[in-house]
């Protein structure tokens, strides 16, 4: 494993991962795994910085995001999964790194602000842990030395601060880190249920990977289409329409897509046969990881997954902050 390059990624356990999370990073992370040395963090002392005040939900979506990312298909002979609060060594380095940031640059981080936009109560009295979180995703990803980060694309303000940070550590302290680099899925973003920009489980217009074929019924039935289409034979607009979103993200039958688009724009196809034939290619997709996420389903095994896992970081992030001490003249007690 010497020579692989080595991938940090990770989430916010605050629940069950959606089809969003899925062609922004996860699916990438599947693949990955075998090229390179990849490390998945859930975390949770993150999740905490903006949900402190109900910690149950942190500890539910723990296991919540470990066997759904189980069940997407990453492989813990391959991927070591930790869990961030277990590793005190992503604290202390961003402890550090607090000194390398100023207020000002994080409250310019458009992925906060959008945040903050969206949790009303932080408006006007933002909490020090939420507004530096970006500084802590830097220790994240440096404290095992990632080089390459799959993210979605709301990340990449995150992975900018980080190279700044790197930069700047690096030129005082002496080099220690690689500069990572951003790696964004292939739909960078998927639009919700509703037409909403992004699917999100607080605005209620997701698909989880965990919804059994009847849930995705239900749910596709219920999606956007084009609002000004009120018959199958009005010409409709495939572009930017959720469902036409939706079928080339995730229906491999490219032909049956092609057609339907081609139907859609002429008034020769109704809203139902769209959505029949998107429910069916979404539970193609979704089939296998129902049966893998199946297997993971006892807490005594995704416990021995997360301690192996976290026993592995901790012994590199250890490594790491050797360096790190070293490099900044801490004084080295006998
Ligand atoms: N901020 C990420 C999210 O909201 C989660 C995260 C925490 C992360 N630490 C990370 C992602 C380090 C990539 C690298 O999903």
């Amino acid at each position: 494993m010497a020579n692989k390059k080595r991938i940090l990624t990770g989430d916010r356990p605050t629940g069950n991962l959606h089809l969003g999370h899925l062609v922004g990073s996860h699916l990438n992370r599947v693949k990955l795994q075998d090229e390179y040395d990849t490390y998945i963090l859930l975390a949770d002392v993150q999740a905490l910085t903006d949900n402190f005040d109900d910690p149950e939900k942190v500890r539910d979506g723990v296991f919540q995001v470990l066997q759904d990312s189980l069940a997407v298909g990453i492989d813990p002979e391959k991927s070591t999964i930790f869990l961030q609060s277990a590793v005190p060594q992503i604290a202390e380095l961003t402890v550090f790194y607090s000194n390398l940031v100023t207020i000002s640059r994080l409250e310019r981080n458009p992925t906060v602000k959008d945040e903050t936009k969206q949790k009303a109560k932080f408006k006007d009295s933002m909490p020090l842990g939420f507004l530096m979180y970006p500084v802590s995703q830097a220790a994240d990803i440096t404290v095992v030395k990632g080089e390459l980060v799959p993210v979605g694309e709301d990340q990449l303000p995150h992975i900018e601060q980080t190279r700044e940070i790197v930069r700047k550590f690096n030129s005082i302290y002496g080099h220690v880190f690689p500069e990572p680099k951003a790696l964004v899925g292939g739909v960078a973003r998927l639009v919700g249920l509703d037409g909403n920009a992004k699917m999100s489980k607080s605005l209620w217009n997701c698909i989880y990977l965990k919804d059994s074929r009847e849930e995705v019924r239900q749910k596709v039935m219920r999606m956007y289409t084009d609002p000004n289409r009120i018959h199958p034979t009005d010409h409709g607009k495939v572009e930017g329409n959720p469902v036409f979103i939706y079928h080339d993200a995730f229906n491999k039958n490219k032909g049956e897509v092609e057609d339907l688009k081609k139907r859609y724009e002429t008034g020769k196809v109704g809203d139902v046969e769209v959505k029949e034939k998107l429910i069916n290619a979404l539970n193609i997709f979704l089939d296998p990881i129902r049966e893998r996420r199946s297997k993971y389903d006892a807490k005594k095994l995704l416990m021995e997954i997360l301690s192996e896992g976290t026993k592995k970081a901790l012994k590199t992030a250890e490594e790491t902050m050797k360096e790190v001490r070293e490099a900044m003249k801490i004084v080295k007690l006998v």
